[in-house]
């Protein structure tokens, strides 16, 4: 099965499985990082979901909404590789992926 690792805010790094069509966001909730509070739950509307994307999985990942990119922009920690990982459907072509949390605002 595709793996996703994720790095969490203290730096601790774990790999999970990823479940085919489900995002981002709810397979790092569900694996247990509370740091990742999803507010809104997944509907585009809260940032809460912010993370770096780590490892030039940038091109791979679906195109970046205008809407994902005007909350991104209320982050004062976005970057180039800044996404909300609500908006990421995880697919096998994403096997390898890696995020991390980013720092909450
Ligand atoms: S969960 Fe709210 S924008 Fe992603």
């Amino acid at each position: 099965m595709a793996k996703l690792t994720v790095v969490g805010r203290a730096g601790e790094e774990r790999t999970i499985e990823g479940t085919e069509g489900v995002s981002v966001m709810e397979l790092i909730r569900d694996n247990g990082f509370d740091e990742l509070l999803a507010l809104c739950g997944g509907c585009c509307s809260c940032a809460t979901c912010h993370v770096h994307v780590e490892n030039g999985f940038d091109d791979r990942l679906p195109p970046m909404s205008e809407d994902e990119s005007d909350l991104l922009d209320s982050s004062d920690h976005r970057d180039a590789h800044s996404r909300l990982s609500c908006q990421i459907v995880f697919t096998a072509a994403l096997d390898g992926l890696k995020v991390r949390i980013a720092e909450e605002d």
